[in-house]
């Protein structure tokens, strides 16, 4: 059942191709014209979540107010359920949850609902609770997810909402047709990409290998690929237990760069997107202080070379998209750290894949 993978960690991560295809091909095979013409109304979107799924909402937060314009907030689902949240009838509520059954998101999914907010699910196991208490449905298509870490449902997440903010802003004309076809086509694109990526698995388990025996960890990133940062502090930390942070790159001067010294991996999430500059010197700070630096950088980028002690490479893709690519290379070295320090990534200490206690 694990097709010759070792863990099932290790098979997820390289579904990831399929599972992007297929989650494109669900989601223009079922679109619900009712869910788009909700949204178009809405003047106000809550996305609930917890975990993995929650930093999926970080980033879906970026795609929807650029293609749709509607202000989104993102909460924790535990966060959200026990605050006064301003619900309306132009109010949308969307959780997203791999499992569908994840006590925190579905309670405070309910209480939006029965405040009289319009709700969506986006869920990967069908007939889930989520998907049955949910007003909308949207799903990921990858299968069951055996692995207690979450990877091949976080970038089908990320295609789904960056799917449902394009097409809601071409029905509410919020977006450009000429732009609504070039990211379309690079999505098209994607799953190619993520298997080039695939092949870099020995390159990746090197670099594991030389920073296996960290303490701590950081991750920085800026804008769109700051929720990339934390998820992959968070897949360090749950699967290792080496202990691990994510910052925005820009906040690291108000604290977290008193932390760095010569032991401190930092790795920052740097692709030659519009915030590259602003990330590159975020990145001399750090190498300032004898920081590691491991980049995840776009390929053809040479400088970064000379900064860094590490690059891990990867291909060229709109700005919009690279938080797709660049989760995918943390996603490995995290599974190559932990399963060389001998941990049991399938199923860590005191986690569950599925949480259904608040
Ligand atoms: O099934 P859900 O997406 O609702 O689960 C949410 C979190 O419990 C989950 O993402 C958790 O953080 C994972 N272990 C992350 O890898």
């Amino acid at each position: 059942e694990k097709a010759g993978y070792k863990h099932f960690m290790q098979k997820e991560i390289h579904e990831q191709p399929r599972t992007v295809a297929d989650t494109i091909t669900g989601f223009s095979s079922s679109k619900d014209e009712k869910l788009f013409e909700m949204l178009k109304d809405t003047d106000r979107l809550y996305i609930i979540a917890c975990g993995t799924s929650y930093h999926a909402a970080l980033v879906g937060k970026f795609w929807i107010e650029k293609f749709a314009k509607i202000p989104v907030e993102v909460d924790y689902a535990s966060e959200f359920r026990y605050r006064d949240r301003i619900i309306d009838d132009k109010t949308a509520v969307l959780g997203i949850s791999q499992s569908g059954e994840t006590a925190d998101t579905r309670f405070a999914l309910l209480d939006a609902k029965e405040e009289g907010a319009k709700t969506i699910g986006l869920v990967n196991v069908v007939g889930s609770s989520l998907s049955r208490e949910a007003d909308y449905v949207l799903y990921t298509y990858c299968g069951p997810e055996i692995g207690v870490a979450a990877t091949k449902t976080f970038t089908a997440q990320l295609v789904a909402l960056l799917l449902l903010a394009l097409e809601t802003g071409i029905k509410k004309g919020t977006t450009t047709y000429t732009d609504y076809e070039k990211i379309h086509e690079e999505l098209l694109h994607l799953p190619s990409k993520i298997e080039q990526l695939l092949q870099k698995d020995e390159e990746i388990k090197e670099i594991a290998y030389r920073y296996m025996n960290a303490s701590d960890f950081l991750f920085l990133g800026r804008n769109i690929n700051y929720p990339i940062a934390l998820e992959g502090a968070l897949k360090l930390k749950e699967i290792s237990y080496i202990h691990a942070e994510g910052y925005p790159a820009g906040e690291m001067k108000h604290g977290p760069i008193a932390l760095i010294d010569e032991k401190m991996p930092v790795v920052c999430v740097i692709p030659q997107d519009r915030n590259y500059e602003k990330m590159l010197s975020n990145l001399q700070e750090v190498k300032a202080r004898k920081g590691k630096v491991i980049s995840v950088a776009t390929e053809g980028d040479r400088q970064i070379k000379e900064l860094s002690d590490e690059v891990i490479y990867i291909p060229k893709t709109s700005d919009y998209l690279y938080p797709a690519l660049t989760v995918v290379p943390l996603q490995m070295l995290s599974y190559h750290i932990a399963t060389l320090l001998g941990k049991d990534v399938d199923q860590p200490r005191n986690l569950a894949k599925t949480v259904t206690v608040e």
